[in-house]
């Protein structure tokens, strides 16, 4: 098993690191002509983590990531081939009990990638695979018209759901894979057409309370609110008094998010970050909204890919661990914690600095390609920010 998690931690690396060297984004250069030539980047290294971000304005809250030693032994997942989604009425006959017939496949074969179009489809693949299964959204709701008004999501033309897909990881069991970064970062057009990398629009926090609010008791809902949002060193804490807070009060502060803006961890239900497109990400030095992640080189883009797939969650905000069930001690390696997310696979990602030559040039981008197309600003973490609410 253990021998299985590092082939493929291999495998996604040496994708990614591939995705660098076309992009340009290491020293090594690439003669297509000739050998295919891979050099794998060290994604967590000690003395870069340390200032890959910048420090918070209270010093004392800036985030002490978890060490090498500690993410090298974190279990990498799998990828599974996945099946489209169709929304309700739109689903060929037949297509669930087909769907049931399928064996498990996983993806991602590093010894079958031979030249950059090999590299740029599993650049792809890695984009769009999942982190989690039936989080967020289940089959159950895709069935329920309510989940399609409470949400206000947005069906392609082929009638699909092309943020999220179903995949098998057991025959016989059809789970929906999500949270893959398009689940994010795809956009819906008026027109149903879908674009890959542009300012997402699912309505992420939406979906979350409505499934949350439905399956989750409220002790876990509030817990949850702590991790993603917790920020104890600021005075007054945002957060106090949230045991009191009625969960349907919760529910309300979610569901007023539009599509597009998200209350990703680190910000606040009360100003969350609108998701910006990732075309033209190559030109930006500095990550997000609150401009806090430093983009010194490709390898710095993985790092933010694996720090926003969980590894966050395990950095210490001046002794506040968001992911620790405790919010204090540290979960072993590969163990499930508090709000499941540390089961991230921690992967590094296709979107390199230079996505539309590479990974994303596959997608029909080029002609848009914007770095200033930012929209909503306002949005900075309370990690950083010394805000209220
Ligand atoms: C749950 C939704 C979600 C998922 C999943 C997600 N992102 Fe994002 N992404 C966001 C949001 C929201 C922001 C803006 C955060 C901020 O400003 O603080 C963002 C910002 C970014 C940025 C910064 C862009 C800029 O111009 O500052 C990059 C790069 C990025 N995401 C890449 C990825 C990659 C690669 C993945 C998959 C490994 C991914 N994202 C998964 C929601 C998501």
């Amino acid at each position: 098993m253990q021998k299985k998690f590092v082939a493929l931690r291999f495998a996604v690396l040496m994708a990614i690191s591939m995705v660098a060297i076309v992009s340009g984004g290491s020293r090594q250069t690439v003669n297509e002509a000739s050998v295919f030539s891979v050099h794998v980047p060290r994604v967590w290294d000690d003395a870069d983590m340390a200032d890959v971000e910048l420090p918070l304005a209270d010093p004392i809250a800036t985030p002490k990531h978890i060490s090498a030693e500690y993410y090298y032994r974190i279990p990498v997942r799998p990828i599974y081939k996945s099946y489209p989604v169709y929304a309700l009425g739109r689903e060929p006959q037949g297509y669930q009990e087909w769907l049931s017939q399928q064996e498990p496949e996983t993806l991602l074969d590093p010894w079958k990638i031979k030249d950059a179009g090999d590299l740029i489809r599993a650049g792809e693949i890695v984009f769009d695979a999942p982190i989690f299964y039936n989080a967020v959204v289940k089959p159950p709701l895709i069935k329920d018209p309510t989940w399609y008004e409470n949400t206000g999501v947005l069906v392609a033309k082929d009638g699909t759901l092309p943020y999220f897909k179903y995949v098998i990881r057991e025959k016989g069991r059809v789970e929906i894979g999500t949270v893959s970064c398009g689940m994010c970062h795809t956009r819906l057009m008026a027109d149903g057409t879908v674009i890959k990398g542009a300012q997402g629009n699912f309505p992420f926090d939406r979906a979350a309370i409505f499934n949350a609010a439905q399956s989750l008791p409220p002790e876990r809902v509030r817990l949850l609110q702590r991790s993603l949002f917790g920020a104890p060193w600021v005075k007054p804490d945002p957060q106090a008094g949230l045991d009191q807070i009625p969960v349907a009060e919760i529910a309300q502060w979610h569901a007023a998010i539009p599509p597009g803006v998200l209350a990703r961890q680190g910000s606040s239900v009360h100003s969350p970050a609108q998701i910006p497109d990732l075309i033209g990400v190559k030109e930006r030095m500095y990550l997000d909204h609150s401009g806090l992640v430093r983009h010194r080189s490709v390898v710095d883009m993985m790092r933010y890919s694996a720090l926003n797939q969980g590894a966050d969650d395990l950095a210490s905000y001046g002794g506040f661990i968001p992911g620790a069930r405790d919010f204090r001690t540290l979960p072993r390696e590969g163990a499930i914690a508090m709000n499941s997310s540390m089961r991230s696979r921690f992967i590094s990602t296709p979107c390199g600095r230079r996505p539309i030559q590479t990974s994303l040039m596959v997608l029909p981008f080029a002609a848009k390609a914007s770095s200033s197309n930012r929209g909503v600003e306002a949005a900075t973490r309370p990690r950083s920010t010394p805000i209220t609410g």
